[in-house]
């Protein structure tokens, strides 16, 4: 027994012998690594491991399944999750660690591996707080969560979405027309820059950078007229709509979040009018979610959900498993929470050089 867990066990705090995980929150490529990194880092310590189906809802209805060597195999490679996820909430449509506690009991859970964004990641603050061995494992395409270098599920977003502006640019130059592709990232401009500079974008919006539609199709005008017969435009999703136009979509999430998608739609016609030149959009939505993970997230995924089973088995608790260079390390978890990772601007800069 390590010596994290005799503390625990002193503490009175959760001296149950099994470890459980759960997937909260958004889907994303790579989930899948992680739990069976969890569970076969934590059958190696000779810990037994509890799936919670459906993220916090499975703690608070007590919806569980066994995870063993067998139940993780030839998962490695395959998008979504095992677990499945939901975005109900113990503190939002319950009472906290008490809406839990009787899950955790009857299955003898000892510590808990959260692998989630920052809404799921603040649950698991408060829950740690409350007194429940809590791992993190932060999660996420937008790349915005706090306290690590990059979330898993970021590569393959960029991977795809370079994809599509690569495909894109040959309709949209048999055209001559302006083709937009927006992105997802919420508050952050991570996957629009990244895909954008792969991609060669001649102009990139991003939440983080205040645009100008009247600059933007200056721009796009002159490289059309000087002969170029295209233009590739990534929108992130989260960039503020032009000037009186509405948000596509007012309602939000369990967790507050707006529901975001669409703002594409408004800029276009603007764009249109102002250039003289055909403005088309596509949306790329959960295309960039869904599917097999790339090589380096299933790596990443893998060595994160290993320290994190590293972690829970000797008793830490309010951490976060990060990678930090090239080494993975341990975090507080509420520095995840904090506030969402922006962009770098320097990646939004370099992109910028090739503008139009
Ligand atoms: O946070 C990940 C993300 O895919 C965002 O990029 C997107 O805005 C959001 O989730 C969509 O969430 P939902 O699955 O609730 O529609």
């Amino acid at each position: 027994m390590g010596a994290g867990r005799r503390a625990a066990e002193n503490d009175g705090m959760n001296p149950g012998e099994r470890i459980a995980v759960l997937t909260a929150g958004g889907d994303c490529p790579g989930l899948n690594a992680v739990i069976r990194a969890v569970t076969v880092g934590s059958l190696g310590a000779g810990r037994e491991v509890v799936g919670i189906r459906n993220g916090w809802h499975g703690l608070m209805e007590n919806e569980t399944t066994p995870l063993d060597r067998d139940a993780v195999r030839g998962i490695l490679n395959r998008g979504g999750t095992i677990l499945g996820t939901s975005r109900r909430d113990p503190y939002i449509h319950g009472e906290g660690r008490s809406t839990i506690q009787p899950t955790l009991d009857q299955h003898d859970i000892g510590a808990l591996i959260v692998i989630g964004g920052d809404g799921t990641l603040r649950t698991a603050t408060r829950l740690s707080d409350e007194g429940v061995q809590v791992v993190g494992v932060p999660k996420t395409i937008d790349n915005d969560i706090g306290g690590t270098d990059v979330t898993f599920g970021f590569h393959t977003a960029v991977q795809i979405a370079t994809d599509a502006i690569d495909r894109l640019t040959t309709t949209a130059e048999s055209h001559n027309r302006i083709m937009l592709l927006e992105v997802m990232g919420r508050t952050a401009g991570w996957i629009a820059a990244t895909a954008g500079m792969a991609g060669g974008a001649d102009m990139i919006l991003v939440p983080e950078v205040p645009y100008d539609l009247d600059d933007v199709a200056a721009a796009l005008r002159r490289r059309h007229d000087g002969g170029a017969p295209y233009s590739l435009v990534v929108v992130a999703e989260g960039v503020d709509p032009p000037p009186g136009a509405s948000v596509p979509d007012e309602r939000e999430d369990a967790f507050g979040f707006s529901r975001l998608g669409g703002v594409s739609y408004a800029i276009a016609p603007i764009l249109e009018e102002l250039t003289g030149y055909e403005a088309r959009v596509t949306v790329l939505g959960y295309i960039q979610r869904g599917g097999t993970p790339s090589a380096f997230d299933r790596v990443l995924g893998t060595r994160l959900g290993l320290r994190a089973a590293e972690l829970a088995c000797d008793g830490a608790r309010g951490v976060m498993v990060a990678l930090k260079g090239e080494s993975i390390g341990a975090v507080p978890i509420a520095d995840a929470c904090r506030h969402p990772r922006p962009l770098d601007r320097s990646v939004y800069d370099a992109a910028a050089a090739f503008f139009a």
